[in-house]
């Protein structure tokens, strides 16, 4: 059975990135957050990003007015009930998608498939705390999801073929490339990705180089898109920590330990460019670095 209707958990960064892509590739999205002003922010959100593409003629104006009607949003998980695939894209927290599940799980129709966005957390944890572990699978998208051609797919212990190949050829639809990986903490893009921010923030925080200077020596010293400081903004401080606190936890290993800088930032609430100000402050024209 086809999938044809998407249901997507979380109206932040990634769940307007996957909101985005299923519509332009004719899915039927249904956007769900419990904040409903976040609502509006992500169709604002998602309607700059297509217009960005319309800019750059990736689409036309055509393809991006179907595709935004066909999203609906909605603060009632009831709403998801329809749904042939559910992608949570919450926050990075166990607690937050464990309860998000067990709100879920009782109005979704029983051959649904629960697909999570996590970034680190234990799928066969995760999957364990829903009603269908069979049907549940971790579909990892990278940011800015219409731009980053990957997919990572992590099966868990119960995970069966059939949802797999479903998820499979769904992120395929999506004109992505799967890499799969094995259900260990972080996978394969975060295990290796951030080690190296932290890292990163260790030689910011022994004084080896400037924010700028780290940053300048990755972009043309290792031609990194985006210097590893900037990076970190653009994932978001918290979700960069909690990443670490997964891997630290998970491999016991004191090469994960998260660096005190960043622990720092994320209590002072500066978490990158979504809160404006992180390793670099973005209210003004150019971003400047904070340190
Ligand atoms: N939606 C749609 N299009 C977007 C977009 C968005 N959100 N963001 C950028 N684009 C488009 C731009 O419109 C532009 O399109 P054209 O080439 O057609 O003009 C193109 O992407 C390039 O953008 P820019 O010219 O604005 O800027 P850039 O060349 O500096 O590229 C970037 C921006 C693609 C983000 C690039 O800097 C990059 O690849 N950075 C690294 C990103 C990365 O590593 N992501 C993975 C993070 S890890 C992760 O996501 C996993 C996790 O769980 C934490």
């Amino acid at each position: 059975m086809p999938l044809k209707k998407v249901g997507v958990i979380g109206a932040g960064q990634m769940g307007n990135g996957i909101s985005h892509v299923c519509s332009l590739a004719g899915y039927n999205v249904v956007v769900h957050d419990a904040v409903e002003e976040r609502l509006e922010a992500a169709l604002a959100t998602v309607t700059g990003n297509m217009n960005r593409q319309v800019g750059s003629g990736k689409i036309t104006e055509a393809d991006r007015d179907a595709a935004l009607g066909r999203i609906e949003t909605s603060a009632k998980m009831d709403d998801l009930s329809d749904c042939d695939l559910v992608v949570e894209s919450a926050t990075e927290d166990e607690a937050v998608k464990r309860k998000i599940f067990s709100a879920l799980c009782p109005v979704l129709k029983p051959e649904a498939i629960i697909g999570t966005n996590t970034s680190s957390i234990s799928i066969t944890r995760l999957a364990s705390s829903t009603d269908r572990p069979e049907q549940f699978i971790g579909i990892h998208f990278m940011n800015p999801v219409p731009v980053m051609e990957l997919v990572e797919l992590v099966r868990g212990i119960a995970t069966e073929d059939n949802t797999y190949e479903l998820s499979k050829a769904f992120a395929e639809s999506l004109e992505k490339k799967v890499a799969v990986a094995e259900d260990f903490p972080a996978f394969m893009v975060n295990r290796i990705l951030l080690p190296m921010i932290n890292e990163a923030i260790y030689t910011l925080y022994e004084g080896v180089g400037t924010v700028e200077a780290i940053d300048t020596a990755m972009k043309l010293g290792a031609h990194h898109p985006m210097g590893p400081l900037q990076l970190a903004d653009f994932i978001g401080l918290d979700t960069c920590l909690s990443i670490m606190q997964v891997l630290y936890d998970g491999l016991a290993d004191t090469k994960y330990r998260p660096c005190p800088l960043l622990v720092k930032y994320v209590e002072a609430g500066w978490l990158g460019r979504k809160t404006n100000r992180g390793f670099y402050d973005y209210r003004g024209e150019i971003p400047v670095p904070t340190r």
